[in-house]
Protein backbone atom coordinates (compact mmCIF):
# COMPACT_ATOMS: atom_id res chain seq x y z
CA UNK A 1 0.00 0.00 0.00
CA UNK A 2 1.22 3.27 -0.98
CA UNK A 3 1.85 5.33 2.17
CA UNK A 4 0.64 8.88 2.74
CA UNK A 5 3.14 11.50 3.76
CA UNK A 6 2.23 11.67 7.60
CA UNK A 7 2.99 14.38 9.67
CA UNK A 8 5.74 13.86 11.75
CA UNK A 9 6.56 15.48 15.65
CA UNK A 10 9.39 15.11 17.76
CA UNK A 11 9.50 15.98 21.52
CA UNK A 12 13.31 16.11 22.84
CA UNK A 13 13.56 14.85 26.55
CA UNK A 14 11.90 11.06 27.02
CA UNK A 15 11.75 12.07 30.65
CA UNK A 16 8.50 12.85 32.53
CA UNK A 17 7.17 15.39 30.45
CA UNK A 18 8.28 14.67 27.43
CA UNK A 19 7.27 10.33 27.15
CA UNK A 20 4.10 11.86 28.98
CA UNK A 21 3.47 13.90 26.16
CA UNK A 22 4.94 11.26 23.12
CA UNK A 23 1.93 9.04 24.14
CA UNK A 24 -0.61 11.81 24.39
CA UNK A 25 0.60 12.86 21.17
CA UNK A 26 0.60 9.25 19.34
CA UNK A 27 -3.08 8.51 20.69
CA UNK A 28 -4.47 11.63 18.80
CA UNK A 29 -3.19 9.61 15.65
CA UNK A 30 -2.56 12.37 13.23
CA UNK A 31 1.14 12.25 13.30
CA UNK A 32 4.20 9.91 13.68
CA UNK A 33 6.18 10.30 16.68
CA UNK A 34 10.29 10.41 17.35
CA UNK A 35 11.24 10.48 21.03
CA UNK A 36 14.65 11.86 21.71
CA UNK A 37 17.08 11.24 24.44
CA UNK A 38 20.66 11.41 25.68
CA UNK A 39 20.25 8.20 28.13
CA UNK A 40 21.18 5.62 25.82
CA UNK A 41 17.91 3.19 25.78
CA UNK A 42 15.49 4.93 27.14
CA UNK A 43 13.23 6.42 24.26
CA UNK A 44 13.81 3.86 22.12
CA UNK A 45 12.74 1.46 25.20
CA UNK A 46 9.78 4.27 26.01
CA UNK A 47 8.67 4.58 21.84
CA UNK A 48 8.77 0.79 21.73
CA UNK A 49 6.24 0.38 24.92
CA UNK A 50 4.16 3.78 23.04
CA UNK A 51 4.24 1.79 19.56
CA UNK A 52 3.18 -1.40 20.86
CA UNK A 53 0.00 0.26 22.56
CA UNK A 54 -2.01 1.07 19.44
CA UNK A 55 -3.20 -1.78 18.73
CA UNK A 56 -4.92 -2.02 21.75
CA UNK A 57 -5.78 1.92 22.31
CA UNK A 58 -5.97 1.42 18.31
CA UNK A 59 -3.63 4.33 16.69
CA UNK A 60 -1.23 4.14 13.85
CA UNK A 61 0.96 6.50 14.93
CA UNK A 62 4.71 5.21 14.11
CA UNK A 63 6.82 6.14 17.66
CA UNK A 64 10.37 6.00 17.02
CA UNK A 65 13.07 6.40 20.24
CA UNK A 66 16.66 8.03 19.24
CA UNK A 67 19.43 8.98 20.61
CA UNK A 68 20.30 11.08 17.95
CA UNK A 69 18.76 13.45 15.05
CA UNK A 70 18.98 11.43 11.67
CA UNK A 71 15.09 10.45 12.62
CA UNK A 72 13.89 13.68 13.13
CA UNK A 73 14.59 15.50 9.69
CA UNK A 74 11.72 17.31 8.16
CA UNK A 75 9.57 17.26 11.31
CA UNK A 76 6.90 19.56 11.19
CA UNK A 77 6.96 20.34 15.14
CA UNK A 78 9.02 20.35 17.54
CA UNK A 79 8.41 20.31 20.85
CA UNK A 80 11.60 20.73 23.63
CA UNK A 81 11.24 19.33 27.13
CA UNK A 82 15.33 18.06 27.72
CA UNK A 83 17.42 19.41 30.50
CA UNK A 84 16.75 19.08 34.09
CA UNK A 85 13.56 19.66 35.89
CA UNK A 86 13.05 20.94 39.43
CA UNK A 87 13.69 19.49 42.73
CA UNK A 88 12.36 20.99 46.27
CA UNK A 89 13.89 24.03 47.38
CA UNK A 90 15.01 25.27 43.71
CA UNK A 91 13.61 27.78 41.57
CA UNK A 92 12.79 27.59 38.05
CA UNK A 93 15.63 29.88 37.33
CA UNK A 94 18.01 27.67 39.54
CA UNK A 95 18.64 25.75 36.14
CA UNK A 96 19.25 28.54 34.00
CA UNK A 97 23.07 27.55 33.40
CA UNK A 98 22.41 23.51 33.10
CA UNK A 99 19.29 23.95 31.10
CA UNK A 100 20.64 26.57 28.70
CA UNK A 101 23.60 24.31 28.09
CA UNK A 102 21.37 21.46 26.70
CA UNK A 103 19.07 23.77 25.01
CA UNK A 104 21.78 25.73 22.95
CA UNK A 105 22.57 22.02 21.81
CA UNK A 106 19.51 20.41 21.11
CA UNK A 107 18.41 23.72 19.26
CA UNK A 108 21.40 23.72 17.07
CA UNK A 109 20.64 20.21 16.08
CA UNK A 110 17.27 20.36 15.57
CA UNK A 111 17.25 23.31 13.83
CA UNK A 112 19.48 21.81 11.37
CA UNK A 113 17.43 18.45 10.39
CA UNK A 114 13.97 20.41 10.72
CA UNK A 115 14.80 24.15 9.17
CA UNK A 116 11.11 24.73 9.10
CA UNK A 117 9.26 23.63 11.66
CA UNK A 118 7.97 25.05 14.93
CA UNK A 119 9.56 24.46 18.50
CA UNK A 120 7.12 24.39 21.41
CA UNK A 121 9.58 24.91 24.05
CA UNK A 122 8.82 23.31 27.72
CA UNK A 123 12.09 23.35 29.35
CA UNK A 124 12.62 26.12 32.51
CA UNK A 125 13.00 28.51 33.06
CA UNK A 126 10.56 28.87 30.24
CA UNK A 127 10.41 32.21 28.82
CA UNK A 128 14.25 32.85 29.34
CA UNK A 129 15.14 28.95 27.33
CA UNK A 130 12.62 29.97 24.55
CA UNK A 131 14.54 33.48 23.94
CA UNK A 132 17.48 31.22 23.82
CA UNK A 133 15.95 28.75 21.59
CA UNK A 134 15.25 31.57 19.15
CA UNK A 135 18.61 33.18 19.27
CA UNK A 136 20.22 29.71 18.42
CA UNK A 137 18.24 28.91 15.81
CA UNK A 138 17.58 32.39 13.86
CA UNK A 139 13.72 30.98 13.24
CA UNK A 140 11.29 33.93 13.03
CA UNK A 141 9.17 34.80 16.17
CA UNK A 142 6.10 32.63 14.29
CA UNK A 143 8.14 29.36 14.94
CA UNK A 144 9.45 29.36 18.37
CA UNK A 145 6.55 29.24 21.11
CA UNK A 146 6.71 28.58 25.33
CA UNK A 147 4.45 26.68 27.27
CA UNK A 148 3.53 27.86 30.51
CA UNK A 149 0.05 30.35 30.00
CA UNK A 150 -1.54 27.16 29.12
CA UNK A 151 -0.56 25.29 32.73
CA UNK A 152 -0.67 28.24 34.46
CA UNK A 153 -4.51 28.79 33.39
CA UNK A 154 -5.53 25.22 33.87
CA UNK A 155 -4.19 25.25 37.38
CA UNK A 156 -6.19 28.36 38.19
CA UNK A 157 -9.22 27.61 36.15
CA UNK A 158 -8.82 24.02 37.81
CA UNK A 159 -9.29 25.94 41.59
CA UNK A 160 -11.85 28.08 40.47
CA UNK A 161 -13.66 25.03 39.31
CA UNK A 162 -13.18 23.29 42.77
CA UNK A 163 -14.28 26.12 44.82
CA UNK A 164 -17.44 26.47 43.22
CA UNK A 165 -18.30 23.32 42.29
CA UNK A 166 -18.27 24.53 38.74
CA UNK A 167 -17.49 22.44 35.39
CA UNK A 168 -14.21 23.50 34.02
CA UNK A 169 -15.72 23.42 30.79
CA UNK A 170 -17.67 26.41 32.31
CA UNK A 171 -14.51 28.44 33.75
CA UNK A 172 -12.47 30.98 31.55
CA UNK A 173 -9.14 32.42 33.30
CA UNK A 174 -6.32 34.37 32.54
CA UNK A 175 -2.91 33.96 33.34
CA UNK A 176 -0.09 36.47 31.68
CA UNK A 177 3.59 37.05 32.26
CA UNK A 178 6.86 34.88 32.89
CA UNK A 179 6.28 31.57 33.83
CA UNK A 180 7.70 32.08 37.93
CA UNK A 181 6.20 33.90 40.91
CA UNK A 182 5.25 37.12 39.04
CA UNK A 183 2.98 35.25 36.58
CA UNK A 184 -0.32 37.93 36.31
CA UNK A 185 -3.33 35.94 36.98
CA UNK A 186 -5.80 38.48 36.04
CA UNK A 187 -9.40 38.04 38.01
CA UNK A 188 -10.54 40.48 35.97
CA UNK A 189 -10.89 38.75 32.82
CA UNK A 190 -11.52 35.24 34.71
CA UNK A 191 -15.06 34.18 34.39
CA UNK A 192 -17.58 31.15 35.04
CA UNK A 193 -20.18 31.06 32.78
CA UNK A 194 -19.55 34.37 31.53
CA UNK A 195 -20.03 36.17 35.53
CA UNK A 196 -16.46 37.70 36.45
CA UNK A 197 -15.42 35.08 39.28
CA UNK A 198 -14.77 38.71 41.54
CA UNK A 199 -18.75 38.74 41.65
CA UNK A 200 -18.91 34.53 42.66
CA UNK A 201 -15.76 34.18 45.45
CA UNK A 202 -14.74 36.79 47.99
CA UNK A 203 -11.72 38.86 47.51
CA UNK A 204 -9.76 36.85 50.77
CA UNK A 205 -10.60 33.36 49.21
CA UNK A 206 -9.92 34.71 45.75
CA UNK A 207 -6.60 36.06 46.73
CA UNK A 208 -5.43 32.64 48.02
CA UNK A 209 -6.69 30.77 44.67
CA UNK A 210 -4.21 33.51 42.85
CA UNK A 211 -1.68 32.71 45.06
CA UNK A 212 -2.17 28.62 44.60
CA UNK A 213 -2.08 29.17 41.01
CA UNK A 214 1.21 31.21 41.61
CA UNK A 215 2.66 28.36 43.39
CA UNK A 216 0.94 25.65 41.77
CA UNK A 217 4.42 24.07 40.24
CA UNK A 218 5.63 24.26 43.77
CA UNK A 219 3.07 22.69 45.53
CA UNK A 220 3.54 19.51 43.22
CA UNK A 221 7.27 19.53 43.28
CA UNK A 222 7.02 19.60 47.09
CA UNK A 223 4.53 16.55 47.01
CA UNK A 224 6.73 14.61 44.32
CA UNK A 225 9.86 15.23 45.97
CA UNK A 226 11.84 13.98 43.13
CA UNK A 227 10.62 15.86 40.08
CA UNK A 228 8.38 18.31 39.27
CA UNK A 229 4.67 17.95 37.42
CA UNK A 230 4.15 16.55 34.25
CA UNK A 231 0.21 15.13 33.62
CA UNK A 232 -1.13 19.09 33.31
CA UNK A 233 2.36 20.39 31.73
CA UNK A 234 2.02 17.74 28.89
CA UNK A 235 -1.93 18.10 28.33
CA UNK A 236 -0.78 21.68 27.92
CA UNK A 237 1.86 20.87 25.73
CA UNK A 238 -0.40 18.87 23.29
CA UNK A 239 -3.26 21.60 23.48
CA UNK A 240 -0.47 23.97 21.32
CA UNK A 241 0.45 21.16 19.32
CA UNK A 242 -3.08 20.60 18.42
CA UNK A 243 -3.91 24.12 17.40
CA UNK A 244 -0.36 24.26 15.31
CA UNK A 245 -0.87 20.99 13.70
CA UNK A 246 -4.95 21.06 13.44
CA UNK A 247 -4.44 24.77 12.83
CA UNK A 248 -7.51 25.34 15.17
CA UNK A 249 -6.52 29.43 15.20
CA UNK A 250 -7.44 29.05 18.85
CA UNK A 251 -6.26 31.83 21.44
CA UNK A 252 -4.07 30.25 24.06
CA UNK A 253 -1.50 31.98 26.43
CA UNK A 254 2.27 31.29 25.54
CA UNK A 255 5.39 32.91 25.84
CA UNK A 256 6.52 34.75 22.52
CA UNK A 257 8.83 37.17 21.69
CA UNK A 258 7.05 40.75 21.84
CA UNK A 259 7.32 43.25 19.24
CA UNK A 260 6.23 46.19 21.25
CA UNK A 261 2.91 44.54 22.49
CA UNK A 262 1.46 45.60 25.71
CA UNK A 263 4.30 47.91 25.75
CA UNK A 264 6.74 44.95 26.05
CA UNK A 265 9.94 44.69 22.83
CA UNK A 266 12.02 42.15 22.86
CA UNK A 267 11.56 39.77 25.42
CA UNK A 268 9.76 36.51 25.55
CA UNK A 269 6.52 37.01 27.69
CA UNK A 270 3.49 35.08 28.18
CA UNK A 271 0.19 36.83 26.37
CA UNK A 272 -2.48 36.06 24.25
CA UNK A 273 -1.91 34.27 21.18
CA UNK A 274 -3.47 32.76 18.36
CA UNK A 275 -2.27 29.04 16.90
CA UNK A 276 -2.53 28.29 13.76
CA UNK A 277 -0.45 26.06 11.05
CA UNK A 278 2.93 27.96 11.13
CA UNK A 279 2.67 28.25 14.96
CA UNK A 280 1.99 32.34 16.12
CA UNK A 281 -0.69 33.32 13.68
CA UNK A 282 -1.08 36.66 16.26
CA UNK A 283 -0.12 38.28 19.23
CA UNK A 284 -4.13 39.60 21.06
CA UNK A 285 -3.54 42.82 22.51
CA UNK A 286 -6.35 42.93 25.39
CA UNK A 287 -6.78 46.08 26.93
CA UNK A 288 -5.36 46.00 30.32
CA UNK A 289 -5.92 48.59 33.43
CA UNK A 290 -2.60 50.51 34.41
CA UNK A 291 -2.11 48.02 37.33
CA UNK A 292 -2.24 44.66 35.45
CA UNK A 293 0.09 46.04 32.97
CA UNK A 294 2.34 47.04 35.47
CA UNK A 295 2.26 43.53 37.15
CA UNK A 296 3.03 42.36 33.75
CA UNK A 297 5.58 44.78 33.33
CA UNK A 298 7.24 43.57 36.56
CA UNK A 299 6.88 40.20 35.34
CA UNK A 300 8.61 40.77 32.37
CA UNK A 301 11.35 42.21 34.03
CA UNK A 302 11.69 39.09 36.19
CA UNK A 303 12.23 37.30 32.64
CA UNK A 304 14.76 40.42 31.76
CA UNK A 305 16.80 39.79 34.49
CA UNK A 306 17.40 35.64 33.52
CA UNK A 307 17.77 36.73 30.26
CA UNK A 308 20.71 39.35 31.14
CA UNK A 309 22.52 36.97 33.59
CA UNK A 310 22.62 34.41 30.67
CA UNK A 311 23.58 36.91 28.30
CA UNK A 312 26.40 37.86 30.76
CA UNK A 313 27.60 34.18 30.40
CA UNK A 314 26.82 33.07 26.92
CA UNK A 315 30.29 32.06 26.70
CA UNK A 316 30.04 29.07 29.43
CA UNK A 317 26.83 27.98 27.26
CA UNK A 318 29.08 26.67 24.41
CA UNK A 319 28.97 26.87 20.70
CA UNK A 320 28.23 30.33 19.48
CA UNK A 321 25.19 31.68 21.06
CA UNK A 322 24.17 35.27 19.95
CA UNK A 323 23.19 38.31 21.62
CA UNK A 324 19.70 37.49 23.44
CA UNK A 325 19.01 41.12 23.71
CA UNK A 326 18.05 42.83 26.97
CA UNK A 327 14.33 43.88 26.13
CA UNK A 328 12.64 47.21 26.84
CA UNK A 329 9.51 48.04 28.88
CA UNK A 330 7.70 51.03 28.04
CA UNK A 331 4.49 52.81 28.78
CA UNK A 332 4.40 51.57 32.81
CA UNK A 333 6.40 51.42 35.72
CA UNK A 334 8.32 48.32 35.93
CA UNK A 335 9.63 48.62 39.58
P1 LIG B 1 12.85 14.76 33.41
O1 LIG B 1 14.10 14.82 34.21
O2 LIG B 1 11.85 13.71 33.74
O3 LIG B 1 13.20 14.62 31.86
C1 LIG B 1 14.18 15.38 31.24
C2 LIG B 1 14.85 14.50 30.19
O4 LIG B 1 15.74 15.31 29.43
C3 LIG B 1 15.67 13.36 30.79
O5 LIG B 1 15.20 12.11 30.31
C4 LIG B 1 17.09 13.65 30.32
O6 LIG B 1 17.86 12.50 30.05
C5 LIG B 1 16.82 14.46 29.06
N1 LIG B 1 17.96 15.23 28.62
C6 LIG B 1 18.86 15.92 29.35
N2 LIG B 1 19.78 16.47 28.56
C7 LIG B 1 19.47 16.14 27.28
C8 LIG B 1 20.04 16.43 26.02
N3 LIG B 1 21.15 17.17 25.90
N4 LIG B 1 19.44 15.92 24.93
C9 LIG B 1 18.33 15.16 25.02
N5 LIG B 1 17.74 14.85 26.19
C10 LIG B 1 18.31 15.33 27.30
O7 LIG B 1 12.18 16.20 33.51
P2 LIG B 1 10.68 16.59 33.15
O8 LIG B 1 9.84 16.49 34.34
O9 LIG B 1 10.31 15.89 31.92
O10 LIG B 1 10.86 18.18 32.85
C11 LIG B 1 11.59 18.59 31.71
C12 LIG B 1 11.78 20.09 31.71
O11 LIG B 1 10.51 20.73 31.55
C13 LIG B 1 12.35 20.68 33.02
O12 LIG B 1 13.23 21.73 32.72
C14 LIG B 1 11.13 21.19 33.73
O13 LIG B 1 11.43 22.20 34.67
C15 LIG B 1 10.35 21.72 32.57
N6 LIG B 1 8.93 21.91 32.81
C16 LIG B 1 8.37 23.05 32.32
C17 LIG B 1 7.03 23.29 32.45
C18 LIG B 1 6.43 24.53 31.87
O14 LIG B 1 5.33 24.88 32.24
N7 LIG B 1 7.10 25.19 30.95
C19 LIG B 1 6.16 22.35 33.17
C20 LIG B 1 6.83 21.14 33.59
C21 LIG B 1 8.17 20.94 33.42
C1 LIG C 1 5.55 23.64 36.76
O1 LIG C 1 5.01 24.75 36.78
C2 LIG C 1 7.89 22.92 37.13
O2 LIG C 1 7.41 24.71 35.70
C3 LIG C 1 6.94 23.51 36.18
O3 LIG C 1 5.01 22.61 37.18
Amino acid sequence: MLAAVRAKITVVGAGNVGATLAQRLAERNYADIVLVDIVEGLPQGKALDMLEAGPIVGYDSVVTGSNGYEETAGSDIVVITSGVARKPGMSRDDLVMTNARVIASVVRDVARRSPDSVLVMVTNPLDAMAQLAHAVSGFPRERVIGMAGVLDTARFRTFIARELDASIEDVDAYVLGGHGDTMVPLTRLSTVAGIPVAELIAPQRLESIVQRARDGGAEIVNLLKTGSAYYAPSAAAAQMVDAIHLDTRRILPCSVMLKGEFGIQGLFTGVPCQLGTGGLVEVVEVKLEPEERAALHRSANAVREVIELLDSRRSDIGGTVPPLGTGVLVGASTS
